[in-house]
């Protein structure tokens, strides 16, 4: 096996850990299964549920320089793609909705995919991101220089879907803490967790607002973009090595549009390889990027 691929054997042996396979494991699942019932987020039996989870008053490390150096230190284990005439046929009426794709996607890159309306963006980031249950993928994809199925990845892979779902009634910190508590391996101790979240919330920029409710529509909370970076925070804290992003900045005003990028630059700082979706990004925007992917209609690279 070449470097590349005993690289990889490591990357995989270090996340096989039981509690975390489950954990990510279901973090897909709890993703899918909240982006359809978004409303059970708020029952009052979840908001129970979480505050026994939850011990929200509790020390912090705020020293930034730390919790960088030491938690966000950067990351040994990487993962890159090389995929060939990647597709995906519908399964049921075999209709292609991606077609022929080749590209390349590094760590430590912010990579944008981006393409009209109905250009297949979408489903080219799930498939990636082993998620297409819907579909079957076609062509070949390697992981770090060897051809693997996608399902060996999925446990290291995050998925931030375009709907921000969290609960609404309790503050970011609380929100962010609760997905860690549930998505971090079981075998890190309190504290560990605790450093995580908060660097998590450090690098997301959400540090003065961390004591905020995220709101809903009759309570106000917290703003737009910084519901998206606490939907990023979401998925940091299941401490993957891949995090896909659909449209983090839709609906966004170019200066929320751009904190979301800086973020989104800072984790990939850390070895982290991020692919993300971009609708009409304005220029400086476009320029935060590493690497773009840009799709056509029917799904083909351009
Ligand atoms: N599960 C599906 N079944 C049938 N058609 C689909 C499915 N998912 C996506 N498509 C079709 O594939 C095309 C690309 O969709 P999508 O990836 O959502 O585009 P984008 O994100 O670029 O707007 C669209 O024409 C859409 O209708
Ligand atoms: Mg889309």
């Amino acid at each position: 096996m070449s470097s590349l691929g005993s690289d990889l054997e490591m990357s995989s042996s270090s996340f096989s850990r039981t509690s975390r396979t489950s954990l990510l494991a279901s973090s897909a699942s709890s993703a899918s299964s909240a982006s359809s019932a978004p409303a059970d987020t708020s029952t009052a039996g979840n908001t129970t549920l979480s505050s026994s989870l939850l011990s929200a008053h509790d020390e912090e490390c705020e020293n930034e320089t730390l919790l960088n150096d030491d938690v966000f230190a950067p990351r040994r284990f990487r993962v890159d793609f090389e995929f060939e005439n990647l597709g995906l046929k519908i399964k049921g009426t075999n209709k292609s909705v991606l077609d022929g794709v080749t590209g390349k996607i590094k760590s430590a890159h912010v990579t944008a995919v981006m393409g009209p309306s109905g250009a297949g963006k979408s489903t080219f980031v799930t498939t990636l991101a082993g998620k297409a249950y819907y579909g079957n993928p076609t062509g070949t994809i390697k992981i770090n220089g060897v051809v693997r199925p996608l399902n060996d990845f999925k446990k290291v892979v995050g998925f931030v879907p375009q709907e921000d779902i969290m609960m609404r009634d309790l503050t970011v910190k609380e929100n962010i803490w609760f997905s860690a508590q549930t998505r971090l391996p079981t075998n890190w101790t309190t504290k560990r967790k605790k450093r995580y979240r908060d660097a998590t919330i450090q690098v997301l920029g959400l540090h003065d607002i961390r004591h905020s409710m995220i709101g809903d529509e009759n309570t106000r909370g917290i703003s737009g973009g910084q519901r998206k970076r606490v939907n990023i925070g979401l998925e940091m804290v299941a401490d993957p090595l891949v995090l896909f992003l659909d449209e983090p900045t839709s609906g966004l005003d170019s200066t929320s549009s751009m904190e979301v990028c800086d973020a989104l630059r800072k984790i990939a700082d850390i070895g982290l390889t991020i692919v993300t979706v971009l609708h009409q990004p304005r220029y400086e925007i476009f320029c935060q990027f590493h690497d773009v992917l840009l799709l056509g209609k029917g799904g083909r690279a351009v």
